[in-house]
């Protein structure tokens, strides 16, 4: 396989004393949908943000292109390809769309005025790439789907440069076809083959239908990892509620 363009070693994070990630190894490939799945509190935040320069690692460390990097902040992060979709976007309804694809790095000309034609064009072009025809990225943000917020945040760190994309749970603020199109958008930019995708999510049959690798996080630790062929059915439901047997929990509802 080729070179992992991201990798974490025996990565931590504590806040005072209490361990948050004790140790976390993973590595994302260009082409590849790594899903990081895990119930509330098992550190997927946590880790996500250690890679996006938010937090600084405790220990361990992380490597981008096999060269050891810190990260003193987002900024860091970003110019080293990381891009990261948090849940809230980050975007600003009232704005137009090609104002929210560009925000803070606008095309200016010579005297300072907005290049809105040019702006326009890419805003528009890079959302059809992954999927979406918005015919006026004039429009406000408003106007759009929830979907479609995601691929415009998606579309906006791709055109930045990211090379590794953090997804954190696209999916779990939406209806059912807004869910499927998020999906869309995952799979198209997996089929570029030059950008990979960590996407977090808490629905095990979504990171069934787009992942091609998953990694299992409970309590700060990966308890378990690999392709759907390596992970059993019933494994990946254990790993899900964080190694406990649903089974046991199941009964015990069952018997109320
Ligand atoms: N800034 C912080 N200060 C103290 N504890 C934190 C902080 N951020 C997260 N934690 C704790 O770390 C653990 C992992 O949280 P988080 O990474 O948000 O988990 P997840 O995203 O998997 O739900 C939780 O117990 C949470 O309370
Ligand atoms: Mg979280």
């Amino acid at each position: 396989m080729a070179e992992p363009y991201l990798r974490v070693e025996n990565l931590q994070k504590q806040f005072g004393p209490f361990i948050a990630l004790g140790g976390v190894d993973l590595e994302i490939y260009p082409g590849e949908v790594h899903a990081l799945l895990g119930d509330n509190g098992a550190g997927k935040s946590t880790l996500i943000k250690t890679l996006a320069g938010v937090h600084q690692p405790s220990g361990g460390q992380i490597y981008v292109e096999g060269k050891p990097v810190n990260f003193r902040s987002p900024r860091d992060a970003s110019s080293a390809g990381i891009g990261t979709v948090y849940q809230d976007l980050a975007l600003n309804q009232l704005m137009s769309i090609t104002r929210n694809f560009f925000m803070g790095r606008e095309i200016k000309g010579p005297l300072g005025t907005l290049k809105m034609d040019e702006m326009n064009k890419i805003a528009h072009d890079e959302m059809l790439k992954i999927g979406i025809d918005f015919s006026d990225p004039t429009q406000a943000v408003g106007t759009m789907s929830g979907g479609q917020r995601q691929t415009l945040a998606i579309a906006r760190a791709i055109y930045f440069g990211a090379r590794v994309l953090i997804l954190d749970e696209p999916t779990s603020a939406l209806g059912q076809k807004q869910q499927m199109e998020v999906l869309k958008t995952i799979k198209r930019v997996r089929a570029r083959g030059d950008i990979g995708i960590i996407f977090i999510t808490h629905n095990e049959i979504h990171s069934k239908l787009v992942a091609d690798r998953f990694t299992f996080l409970a309590l700060g630790k990966v308890i378990g990892s690999g392709t759907l062929q390596e992970l059993a059915d019933e494994d990946i439901r254990k790993l899900m509620a964080g190694g406990a047997e649903m089974a046991d929990l199941e009964q015990e509802l069952a018997a109320i």
